[in-house]
């Protein structure tokens, strides 16, 4: 059967770093909260000439370096984003574009934080169904560009960066041993959507609007959906736990990691954490995450790996695949 295999992945930060200690000028916070509540400890903030584009394309050619491919070699772009350049088009034809390809496909994804499971999960489907070979996958946000920085319950939170995946088919035996893609099981249920949404649109307010969020709620949801989704995925792919080498989950918050990782009996050297390095990146945690673990030698090829991500909607999913 066809698998689809990681022949590369980059990522792409903005220059600025915000530490925690910046936001006590601004907002009535702490350091000392900011890491006991969510072990954030700084943030990336794009400037005025970075942007989800700019930064996507930045994680691309660093992924498609990686895999040592150009653009040429790619059939399809999928970016997962809730922070696009424009309304429209997509902000991925104008990555297609920054990278000079003008063959092959390129659409955006918007499932908030879980936008780049689900990207990864669809991204396999187009090229298990034969309709592409090769495809990027990228996460890219500005999220810093929707929050209300008056509101300290949510602009201490997130922050701007990009990471990406090349995908490439390539035969398997349809095995728990091939490389590639192994398994994927996503979710949504819209009756969560007014706990973490953003209070403008298009075809409502007619403006971008802020980011809003009952954080209190989503983490009283999001464990239980979390451990759910993984307990499906490895259903599907016939192993326990102890079988992974790696557990790459969204970075929201470092007790939503450990209580999740807690309950699924995934040992804690096992975790991949970069919540303190990125903060809540949405859509660009899980490659950010996986690109930090790569550069450092813990995710090596042939290691068993859990995508996992929660988020706005909600959304929920995980993806295992072997690097
Ligand atoms: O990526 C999408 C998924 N998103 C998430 O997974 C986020 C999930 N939620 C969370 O991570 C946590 O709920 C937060 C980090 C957002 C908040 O942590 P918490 O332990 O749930 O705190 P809380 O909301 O219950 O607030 C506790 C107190 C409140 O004060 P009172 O009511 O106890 O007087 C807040 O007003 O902390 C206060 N507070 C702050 N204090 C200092 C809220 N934000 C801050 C802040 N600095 N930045």
């Amino acid at each position: 059967m066809i698998r689809s295999v990681v022949r590369g992945n980059g990522a792409a930060l903005p220059r600025r770093i915000m530490k925690n200690a910046d936001f006590e000028g601004m907002v009535e916070t702490s350091d000392e909260w900011i890491v006991q509540r969510t072990g954030i400890r700084q943030r990336h903030v794009a400037a005025d000439d970075e942007t989800t584009a700019s930064l996507g394309e930045a994680a691309a050619r660093a992924a498609l370096d990686s895999a040592g491919m150009t653009p040429a070699d790619i059939d399809l772009i999928i970016l997962a984003t809730s922070t696009p350049n424009n309304t429209f088009p997509a902000t991925a034809v104008e990555i297609q574009n920054r990278l000079g390809m003008h063959h092959g496909f390129a659409f955006d994804m918007q499932a908030v934080c879980s936008g780049f499971v689900y990207a990864v999960a669809t991204a396999d489907l187009y090229i298990r169904g034969g309709l592409a070979r090769r495809v990027l996958v990228i996460g890219s946000e500005t999220f810093s560009r929707i929050l209300d920085w008056n509101d300290r319950s949510t602009c201490v939170l997130f922050g701007d960066g990009a990471g990406a995946l090349v995908l490439e088919a390539q035969e398997g035996a349809g095995a728990i041993t091939d490389r590639g893609v192994l398994a994927a099981s996503l979710r949504s249920d819209g009756a969560h959507k007014d706990k973490l949404f953003v209070d403008g649109g298009p075809s409502t307010t007619g403006t971008v609007g802020h980011l809003r969020m009952e954080g209190r709620e989503v983490f009283k949801h999001a464990v239980g959906m979390i451990t759910d989704v993984i307990e499906a995925t490895f259903g599907e792919a016939g192993i326990t736990a102890q079988d992974l080498d790696w557990f790459v989950p969204h970075q929201a918050n470092k007790r939503i990691i450990d209580a999740s990782a807690r309950k699924l009996g995934i040992a804690e050297e096992k975790v991949v954490v970069t919540v303190d390095l990125h903060g809540n990146t949405s859509a660009a945690s899980v490659p950010l995450a996986l690109s930090v673990a790569v550069a450092d030698g813990r995710i090596k090829k042939g290691d068993l790996v859990l995508l996992e991500a929660m988020g706005g909607g909600f959304t929920w999913g995980a993806v295992l695949l072997r690097w």
